[in-house]
């Protein structure tokens, strides 16, 4: 690519936090974040219509926080990438229109995202650019993937498996409202499961057996046999105790994860395993995979902490990676894609490239 350097700003809408990243040239230069996770907690989950809300009075407050940590001012952004999808169809709503009005007063091109390759992309903020081939294991509050990924934004995005029915992510919110641990529920279980027994309870590993699809995922029987558990503990009075069922809750589903990615890593040939999304902030599956990878010779790589949960830096990230790719700009008129699948990581994809 010629001319002036790009400096990408990037916006997240698609749940419940309304992010704006500023990446130039595959470096974060600032970000701001605003979460409404506190206003859904006593719903046990997201409610859009608050959330949308709560993204539109934090837009311009958190515009302006990511251009001061940045440290430039909004006439220096080159370019717009938005989250189109998927997401909350009102929240993405809120954070498109920022992102085309922002787009279209600079008289700046404008980008639309897939929120997951967004999750991938965090990573190369981190780590730098991604390489030719691996596997990316994404694992959010909506989505469980394991995908062969080529060039995160020229190549097509091969699934080799999803879930069935709960996403892992999905699966830690609704055993912490069984729990009494309340939202979000990913943290909150790993804090319970700190002093629980990974071995004190043994619950289902779903689809690991011989003759099962090696990349398919499955988390609602987990969430029933720990619902089962807690129910019968209760009928006979005793204390439920949380960390214990928390620790080996967790600990089934970071086994069936790890097992799972590590085994398409190696059936591809593959060196590299991403682990990307909300759930790749959790602590144990950071340490098991870390072990698991070790041992098979293959190198993990997982975004910092706080770049593993929604944020604005990783949809600057991709648009940053499309920008120097050569991609053409999206049109001012997309629309929000709320269940886009993930094929390719601008979204709608351009005419004429494979899905
Ligand atoms: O990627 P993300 O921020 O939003 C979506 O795109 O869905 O992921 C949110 C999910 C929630 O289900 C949350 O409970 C989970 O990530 N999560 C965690 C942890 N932190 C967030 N799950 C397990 N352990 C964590 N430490
Ligand atoms: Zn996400």
């Amino acid at each position: 690519m010629t001319g002036p350097v790009p400096v990408v700003l990037g916006v997240e809408s698609s749940c419940d936090e309304t992010g704006f990243g500023i990446v130039s040239e595959g470096r974060l230069l600032g970000q701001g974040l605003a979460s409404s996770a506190a206003q859904h907690a006593d719903f046990g989950g997201v409610v859009p219509e608050i959330a949308a809300r709560a993204h539109l009075e934090a837009a311009v407050p958190t515009l302006r926080i990511a251009l001061a940590d940045a440290g430039v001012s909004l006439s220096d952004i080159t370019h717009v990438a938005a989250t189109s999808g998927p997401g909350l169809a009102t929240a993405v709503h809120v954070g498109l229109a920022a992102a085309k009005s922002i787009a279209w007063s600079l008289d700046v091109p404008l980008f639309g995202v897939h929120h997951l390759a967004g999750h991938a992309a965090a990573d190369t903020l981190e780590h730098g650019p991604l390489p030719a081939q691996s596997i990316v294991l994404i694992v959010s509050g909506g989505h469980t993937s394991i995908l062969h990924v080529g060039d995160l934004v020229r190549d097509p995005i091969v699934h080799l498996g999803d879930t069935l029915d709960d996403a892992a992510g999905e699966a830690f919110d609704k055993v912490a409202r069984l729990l009494g641990l309340g939202y979000p529920g990913g943290p909150a279980i790993s804090r319970a499961a700190l002093t629980g027994d990974t071995r004190a309870f043994t619950f289902p590993r779903a689809m690991l057996r011989s003759g099962d699809d090696p990349y398919i995922f499955s988390f609602s029987g987990l969430k029933t046999a720990v619902a089962r558990t807690v129910e019968t503990i209760e009928r006979r009075g005793d204390a439920v105790p949380v960390a214990d069922i928390a620790a080996s809750f967790e600990q089934a589903v970071v086994d069936v994860l790890v097992t799972k990615s590590l085994r398409a890593v190696r059936d591809k040939g593959l060196g590299t395993l991403v682990i990307v999304g909300g759930v790749a902030a959790n602590a144990r599956l950071r340490a098991v995979a870390q072990e698991r990878c070790d041992a098979a010779g293959v190198e993990l790589r997982v975004p910092p902490m706080s770049l593993c949960t929604d944020n604005g830096a990783m949809i600057a990230a991709v648009g940053d990676l499309l920008v120097r790719s050569g991609a053409e700009p999206s049109p001012l008129g997309i629309s929000a894609d709320p269940s886009a699948v993930l094929h390719g990581a601008q979204l709608p994809l351009p005419e004429g490239s494979a899905a």
